[in-house]
């Protein structure tokens, strides 16, 4: 298990012939979309995946800010698009090569934050490596479970993580509950531990996962190809409810493509079935993202409030005032088009439409947009505290609105 243990973090960071891409002078600029033609054009840029820009948050309408990387032979273009829409653009950082040069984010710092070797040493009674399938490159989507009583399924607590490729932190942050439903003494944290079974997969997409280590740090989607030039499809809008109904495009090198049919993407087909597989044993499904500082509710297609919104969003705003309490941090909650974009064939909406799962929640994790994806190494430790802290106060209002028989 040790060596499984080790592979699950070391084994997507193979090592590869092709060249790294660099970001040298890319500059990324925030800035905020006054006119409905300016949001247009935005929007084409990124639904045709106009080459030159590379949306660091989402285009969420008039008047919100968008933070966009400019590769540099496209920066005049850029400023004139700006000027011609009288829109004032604030440079955030001018090289964003030396934001990933300095992100101290490497394999070593991630697996080397936690030792998992005591970890599997101490608690072999209760940790489980399962296999959730493969990947469209044959790789394993290896998850821990754990489980400290056989009597615990009926409350299984699934966290998926890191289905977009270039979300590091959110490995790392999953890697961080890990160790503590493992072996934090805390009362609150031993009674989730126990009294739940966890599934936690800290890579879903590990063929993109890998690719953004070995050659483009910004990747986003799987490594299936689709064109000469157009690899992957968006493996969280490749889930087979209300798919390509908005905010997903039939484009294969958007960054938002839904693939050619839904579960066209090997590993989403694998946990899909995976999934299936636990069925309505699974009372949470949370999903790991970054960034921004939201937690997001079902559904992605409608801003209607379906099923229990009312519930999830009272437990969500408590979670995110108790995560609030550690450094000050703040979310914003709300059902996805609501506070972000109309967005589908995403895999919590899917899994709270099969299963009525009680409590589905995205995390869009730190920051919103400062480090961006390139959030530096020393915000891994913080960022999983308060993180930790959200996820006990989520359980510690649920189970006061459904106190548990057993
Ligand atoms: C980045 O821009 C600087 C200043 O214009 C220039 O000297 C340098 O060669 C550029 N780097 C690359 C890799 O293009
Ligand atoms: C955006 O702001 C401008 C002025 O700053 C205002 O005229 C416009 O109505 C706003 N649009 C929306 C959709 O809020
Ligand atoms: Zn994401």
């Amino acid at each position: 298990m040790k060596v499984l243990l080790a592979l699950l973090i070391l084994g997507v960071f193979q090592s590869s012939l092709a060249e790294k891409i660099r970001y040298d002078n890319h500059t990324l600029y925030r800035f905020v979309p006054k006119t409905q033609e300016l949001l247009d054009t935005l929007i084409e840029i990124e639904a045709s995946a106009y080459p030159g820009y590379n949306f660091f948050s989402p285009i969420r309408g008039q008047n919100v800010s968008v933070n966009l990387l400019v590769a540099p032979d496209h920066l005049d273009e850029f400023k004139i698009l700006l000027k011609q829409n009288n829109v004032q653009g604030e440079l955030v950082v001018p090289d964003i090569q030396k934001l990933i040069d300095n992100e101290g984010f490497r394999p070593d710092s991630l697996a080397g934050s936690f030792d998992w070797r005591s970890l599997s040493d101490t608690y072999p009674d209760h940790v489980t490596i399962v296999d959730g399938g493969q990947s469209y490159e044959g790789r394993d989507i290896l998850g821990v479970k754990i489980s400290y009583s056989p009597n615990n399924h009926r409350h299984t607590v699934f966290i998926e993580v890191n289905i977009h490729a270039r979300e590091w932190i959110t490995s790392a942050v999953a890697t961080f509950i890990i160790n503590e439903l493992l072996g934090n003494e805390d009362p609150e944290i031993r009674h989730l531990a126990e009294n739940y079974d966890w599934y936690i997969f800290p890579v879903f997409n590990p063929d993109g996962f890998a690719y953004s280590h070995t050659t483009n740090r910004l990747w986003r989607k799987t490594r299936q190809p689709y064109s000469i030039l157009c690899y992957g499809a968006d493996p969280n809008r490749n889930w087979p409810y209300q798919w390509m109904q908005g905010g997903a495009s039939n484009n294969p090198c958007s960054d938002v493509y839904a693939g050619p049919s839904p579960l066209s993407e090997p590993s989403t087909q694998s946990m899909f079935s995976f999934i299936n597989s636990l069925g309505f044993q699974i009372e949470a499904y949370l999903s790991l993202h970054s960034f921004s500082q939201m937690l997001l509710l079902p559904y992605g297609h409608t801003t209607d409030h379906l099923d229990n919104y009312e519930e999830m969003k009272i437990i969500g705003e408590q979670a995110m005032y108790d995560l609030s309490k550690r450094y000050g941090t703040q979310y914003v909650v709300g059902n996805i088009p609501e506070i972000l974009y109309i967005s589908t064939g995403g895999s919590m909406d899917w899994v709270k439409h099969e299963y009525e799962v009680s409590i589905a929640f995205v995390y869009e994790l730190r920051d919103t947009g400062e480090y961006g994806f390139l959030l530096p190494a020393e915000q891994i430790i913080p960022t999983g505290l308060e993180t930790m802290d959200s996820i006990v106060s989520i359980f510690k209002s649920y189970e006061i609105l459904h106190p548990r028989g057993n």
